[in-house]
Order: C-alpha cells, then structure tokens, then sequence
C-alpha cells in the first residue's frame, strides 16, 4: 500500500481553526488530547508556520524519542536560545554529548555528597516557617523550598544563604509561566510578528529574563570569590575545577548551563511536589499512609539511605503526580529528512510533537485516567512491603501490559532527564516529611487547574488550611 502523505494525516485545519488554537494557547495540553482523542494516534495540529504533527501512541513516541532519534533534531527553542543560548536543552550534536556527560557526572557527586543533607537541613528550614492553624499555599511552599535546595547544589556551601537569598522568585516563576510551549513551537519570524502584537508580554519576558540573569551573575560571582573547604559538592566548584568531571566547562557555557539547572531542577520538582501535596491533601487516607511512612524519617541523612525502598506510598504518589500533572507536558522534535511514521511519509522540517499530558491520560494505558490514584502505582501485594512502585516492573493498575512509553514524565533517549535521581530523592524525601508533621485540608472553593506555560503549572494558589498531626 503507498505511504500516505502529510495532507492525508488527519486534523483541524483552517484559519478558523488556527485562531482558534491561538486563542486557546494557554490550554494547549486540553486542545493537544482533544485532537488525539479526535483524529488519532498521528494527527495534524493547525498552529502557523511549519506542518505540525502530534504523535500520541506509546510505540511511535518510543521512536521518535530514542529508536529513530537521529532522524529528529530539535525545534522550537528559538526563544529558549535568546535567554540561554548555550544551554544543554538547546544544543545537538557532539557539544552536546560532552556537556551533558560533565553535567551528568557532576549532579552524580552531589548526589551522593550532599543532596541528602542539604534536603534534610533545608527542608526543616522551610517546615520550621509554618505555624498550627496556617492557611499556606502549598504551590508556594513547594516552590520556595526547592529553589533553596536547588541553588544550594549549585553553589558552593560557604556562600549558601548569601545566595539563595539573592535569589527572587517570583522573576524566575514570572519568566516560566510567560513563556508558553505554544509560543515556542513557532518559527523565529512567526514569534516576532506575535510579539509584535503583544508588546506588554514582550517587555514583561525580556525584562524577568534580564533580572534572572543579572542575579545568577552576580550569585557566580559572590561564590567564586569565596574560599572553598573540603571536597566540591556543588554544581560550580565541580565544572570550573573540572577535574573529578572529565574536564573543565567553558567560561561561556557556564551561566547558562548553571541557569539551566536552577531553572530545570526548581521549576519542575517544584510543579510535582505541589500537585503531590495538593492532591494528597484531598485524601485523608493516603495522607495518613504518607505520614506514617515519614515518620520513620530521620535527621541524620545516612540512616534514611533505605527508607525511600518501603515509602511505598510516598513514591506511589509522586508517580501518580508525574503522570495526571507532568511538569514538562510536551516535547518537540523536527524531521531533519522525509521520515516514515505508521502508514504515513512526513516531510523533512516538520514539527512532531510528543505531550506527556496526552499519553499519560490515554484509557488505552491508564485506567480511569482523569482519577489521581497512586494505588495504580503500589506494587504487586507479594512484592509490596519489600520495594518502591518506581522499582518494580509490574504494579497494580489494570493496564499490566502497559507499553513502556505509556509513562515518559523524563523523556526518553539521548535527552533523557539528567535530574531524575535528584527530583526522587528530593521530592520523596520533602513529601513525606510535610505530612509527618502537619495535617492538611483544602480550603473549600479552591480548586487549582494546570496552566500550560513552558512546564505544567497551577493557575491559582493551592490553599490548604494545616493542622499539627
Ligand atoms: C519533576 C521533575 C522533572 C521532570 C518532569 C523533568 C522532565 C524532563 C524531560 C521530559 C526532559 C526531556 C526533554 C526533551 O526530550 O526535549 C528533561 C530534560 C532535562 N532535564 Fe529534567 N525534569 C525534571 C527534573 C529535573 C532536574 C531536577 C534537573 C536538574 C538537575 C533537570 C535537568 C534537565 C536537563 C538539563 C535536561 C536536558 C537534557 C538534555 O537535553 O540532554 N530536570 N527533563
């Protein structure tokens, strides 16, 4: 039978549905399944510029991502290189392989030096705030405590609270949420027309990206000119020294890789850990089972090396996190040939976008999907005392069978997530510590939707009332 060529993949298509799409921009994940659940497993997608095509099924994400990925090169990051241009996400090629394997080698030192430790100790810092009665926000709470722990990894420990402080968050939030995935995935000449339109929204970015950067210069410059102790543990000492990493990183890849992964670490465990807790604190049950589990917790970071094997509930619920709110909701790629997807021939230079938010929440693979259910998550009963979900090949929910790429909240492939072992940790750990200590219930008439702006988002706080457990 012949391929079938790009016209013939089913889609809206139109001016009518363009504006549509455009004025839906912020909604992109519920119009993205919206066109899966219509048209499909390959289907076309009505933004202007380049063809575009959202490929849903777990099999087809699995090749563009990692069995057919030297057909794809990115796309889309035209606005993400303005603010980093030498940023890990936006490079390809052999630059990229060298700079992802000092970066990886680097985060797996910290990891076992100090990710642990800095956790605990701030962890309590941002715990210790709270008071009995509180109405907190718990997208807030999370945020706040993971922008801590992230640029304390960064920066050496001596200059540690000089920095964080340093450090706004409400310019980084302001930079992530303004910036929109819909937006990225337009060529430069359509971004510009569309900035055009909206000058507000253009100055709002470019003046939230000219303060993130000039506080991450000057946080370099404060650390770098502090003496050191002991053995590097952060993010900088160890790609400027170079010498436990393969190498030393140069000077102009340096503030942007460093912002990459401040960006990259808070914003997305920040997402996750939020919905976690939010969701957790609509089930009073699965915030006891929590509790339970972090009250084994301990001070002192060697004697929870094994606790995080028998949180059970505490992974499960962040797995179930990372599926129904994934931070990073979509990826794109670009064809860098004609390439042959199913029954179909895409032409070289198109778009082809792969969302989280769509496969995760596919019936196919998930039963009831739209439910937040860790217990999907929770290990076969005879393996259920002995390992976490996220270990275990074969957990409860219906969908046993379940193809591998059903559940890529990290990607997949030659741009698999470096931070993943750092969110487990982190997250796990900060979980099961909130509800060990604090009892938390939502305020009536709150009730937080995800907003799709670079990463997956809530649109309003998330306001719980808390309570000494
Ligand atoms: C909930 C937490 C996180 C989620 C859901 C997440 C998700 C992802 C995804 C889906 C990708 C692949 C993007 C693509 O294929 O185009 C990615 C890449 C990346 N992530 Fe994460 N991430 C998380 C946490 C972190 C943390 C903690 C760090 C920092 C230490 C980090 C740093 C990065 C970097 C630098 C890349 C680019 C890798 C490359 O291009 O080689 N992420 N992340």
């Amino acid at each position: 039978m012949p391929l079938k060529r790009l016209n013939d993949i089913p889609g809206p298509r139109g001016l009518a549905d363009q504006w549509s799409m455009y004025r839906r921009r912020y909604q992109m994940g519920h119009v993205l399944r919206e066109i899966s659940q219509t048209h499909g497993d390959i289907a076309r997608v009505p933004v202007a510029g380049l063809p575009k095509v959202l490929v849903s099924h777990p099999d087809q994400v699995r090749e563009v991502m990692v069995t057919g990925a030297q057909y794809f090169g990115l796309c889309g990051q035209d606005l993400l290189r303005r603010v980093v241009p030498w940023t890990l996400i936006a490079i390809e090629g052999q630059i990229h392989d060298e700079h992802r394997s000092l970066l990886l080698l680097a985060l797996r030192k910290i990891l076992t030096r100090r990710l642990l430790a800095t956790t605990i100790l701030r962890g309590a810092q941002a715990l210790s705030t709270l008071r009995d009665g509180d109405v907190i926000d718990l997208y807030q709470f999370a945020r706040g405590v993971s922008l801590a722990i992230a640029a304390s990894l960064l920066f050496p420990a001596e200059a540690g609270d000089e920095v964080v402080s340093g450090i706004d968050h409400t310019a980084f939030l302001n930079l992530m949420s303004q910036s929109n995935a819909w937006f990225l995935g337009m060529p430069l000449a359509f971004q510009k027309i569309c900035l055009l339109f909206d000058i507000r929204h253009s100055l709002k970015v470019l003046t939230n990206r000219n303060r993130v950067r000039r506080q991450l210069t000057a946080a370099i410059k404060t650390a770098s000119s502090l003496p050191r102790s002991g053995a590097n543990a952060d993010m900088l000492s160890l790609i400027t020294d170079g010498s436990e990493v393969g190498g030393r990183m140069r000077d102009e890849f340096l503030e942007d890789n460093l912002l990459t992964i401040l960006l990259a670490s808070y914003d997305t465990t920040a997402n996750s850990l939020a919905w976690a807790l939010w969701e957790s604190s609509r089930q009073p049950d699965l915030q006891s089972r929590i509790a339970t589990e972090g009250s084994r917790l301990s001070d002192n970071p060697t004697d929870n090396l094994e606790w995080s094997n028998s949180a059970i509930w505490t992974d499960a619920t962040l797995q179930e996190s990372l599926r129904m709110y994934p931070s990073v909701w979509a990826t794109s790629r670009r064809t860098l040939s004609d390439y042959r997807l199913g029954e179909f021939l895409i032409p070289r230079d198109t778009f082809v976008y792969t969302s989280q938010w769509v496969t995760h929440r596919d019936p196919r693979w998930f039963s009831e999907p739209q439910e937040f259910s860790p217990e999907r998550w929770r290990p076969v009963e005879s393996n259920a005392e002995a390992v976490s979900p996220s270990q275990v090949a074969a957990p409860q929910d219906a969908h046993e069978e379940r193809p591998q790429f059903a559940f890529f909240p990290f990607g997949g492939g030659k741009r698999f997530c470096i931070g993943k072992a750092l969110f487990d940790q982190e997250a796990t750990y900060l979980l099961a510590s909130f509800f060990a200590r604090w009892e938390s219930t939502p305020l009536e008439n709150c009730h937080p939707e995800p907003r799709f702006g670079v990463t997956l988002q809530p649109d309003r706080p998330m306001l719980v009332r808390i309570k000494h457990r």
